[in-house]
């Protein structure tokens, strides 16, 4: 249709800050126009917890991103994660007064209005009001009742919710790198987007982002999501082990666990690695072997933790598609293998695709969450440019600036 839909996503991390612009061109087809990266600042365990630094870092990201797309950014999609995030599933009914008329698009959201009403403490807000299925009068379930006959409407909906404080704090720091929040994004949620297929969603499967410090599982079932959670644990536990163990700098043990490390230690590896070290010497040698039973331990807590929390909500004998792996420290070499053996489910790590200006590096498992902003972005732009055409979302503002602006939904899609 011609038109320009132009976004940007920021992802808040605990180890990188990255704040991605892209667009849909004249096909449709999704592009990445520019990109900034930063070391994360102010974080622990993926919850603000210096608002300055976390403000400054957010805000060279968005300079590097406005640099290298020739636009400034005005307002953008942002992910959150952290423990404190939780969810639920819930249900609503209504009833259709006139029975003889189809069941309208304003009944659809009424039925969503009335599920999405859960009784939560004054401290938390609902983040999401994801909708499940819907039932005419009770019985087979559809998937879009709008259109049909009946006196009454169900709908389930999965409802994510999070501390105010800390949705508070995220939007602050935003704000104050000078860009407004169109719509806060759960991160697991931001990665299924980008790196699930529909086959995997309908069949049954875990989404698991193993970022730097914090494990964000979404649980798709049937075609819609079904439990999302967050643990508190990922990728830089790892490296603490190493650091602690092998008695190493931080740098070291991260450098270590990135390049030779890996998920299981083969009793055939007999090579060392010369590592910095503390102390009078200035390296050390250390077995291969050794550092990756160090890595396989942790490995496989991460894994058991994530398995515990499918089975405690019972998913995962659903899970015909199993579990599918994103973040950075999915990268760490055979962990699908590890998650496979441990488990005794299908594994795979996932990597965005399908956008043109993918670099290898925003390519990678660890901008799963960034482009899966994007994309929901573009989503949402899609659905407003056929709900109301008219005017264009891309504002002039004067040069090469274009303001990027993007809708904020209370709803998403299945
Ligand atoms: N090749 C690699 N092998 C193992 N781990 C890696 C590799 N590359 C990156 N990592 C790890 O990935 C982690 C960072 O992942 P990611 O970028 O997804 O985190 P984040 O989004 O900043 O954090 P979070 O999602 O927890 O807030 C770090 O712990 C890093 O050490
Ligand atoms: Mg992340």
């Amino acid at each position: 249709m011609g038109r320009r839909s132009t976004v940007a996503a920021i992802d808040v991390g605990s180890t990188k800050v990255s704040v991605i612009v892209g667009d849909l061109g004249d096909q449709g087809e999704a592009r990445i126009l520019g990109v900034g990266v930063t070391p994360a600042a102010g974080l622990s365990r993926g919850v603000i917890d210096n608002i300055q630094s976390a403000r400054e870092a957010i805000g060279v990201a968005v300079e590097k991103a406005e640099q290298a797309c020739g636009m400034r950014i005005l307002s953008a999609v942002v992910g959150i994660s952290g423990g404190h995030i939780s969810s639920q599933n819930n249900r609503g009914i209504i009833a259709v007064p006139d029975r003889s008329r189809a069941i309208s698009e304003d009944d659809r959201s009424r039925v969503l209005e009335s599920a999405g009403q859960v009784a939560i403490p004054t401290n938390r807000q609902v983040i999401h009001v994801v909708p499940r299925g819907y039932w005419i009068e009770g019985t087979e379930q559809v998937s879009d009742p709008v259109g049909m006959f009946g006196g009454r409407l169900d709908a389930e909906v999965h409802i994510v919710s999070g501390a105010v404080s800390a949705v508070q704090n995220l939007t602050k720091c935003v704000e104050g790198a000078g860009v407004q929040v169109d719509d806060i994004v759960l991160e697991s949620i931001a990665s299924a987007t980008s790196c699930l297929e529909e086959q995997e969603r309908q069949q049954g499967v875990a989404l698991v982002d193993i970022g730097g410090s914090t494990t964000s599982i979404a649980v798709y079932d049937e075609g819609s999501l079904a439990h999302t959670a967050c643990l508190p644990i990922a990728g830089s536990q790892l490296t603490n082990d190493l650091a602690r163990v092998l008695r190493c700098p931080w740098e070291a043990a991260e450098q270590l666990k990135c390049t030779v490390g890996a998920a299981y230690a083969d009793p055939s590896m007999h090579e060392t690695v010369d590592i910095q070290a503390f102390g009078t010497q200035a390296k050390k040698t250390v077995d291969l072997r050794h550092v990756c039973e160090i890595l396989q331990a942790r490995s496989e807590e991460i894994l058991e933790m994530v398995a515990v929390e499918l089975k405690r909500v019972g998913f995962y004998d659903r899970l015909a598609a199993g579990i599918v792996l994103t973040g950075g420290t999915s990268q760490l070499k055979g962990l699908a293998e590890v998650a496979e053996a441990r488990l005794a489910i299908p594994a795979r790590v996932a990597r965005p695709s399908g956008y043109s200006g993918l670099s290898d590096l925003i390519g990678s498992p660890a901008f799963a969450t960034s482009i899966g902003l994007v994309e929901y972005a573009l989503s949402g732009r899609e659905r407003v440019a056929e709900a109301a055409p008219g005017p264009s979302f891309d504002v002039p503002v004067g040069g090469i600036f274009r303001r990027l602006a993007s809708l904020g939904r209370a709803l998403m899609p299945q």
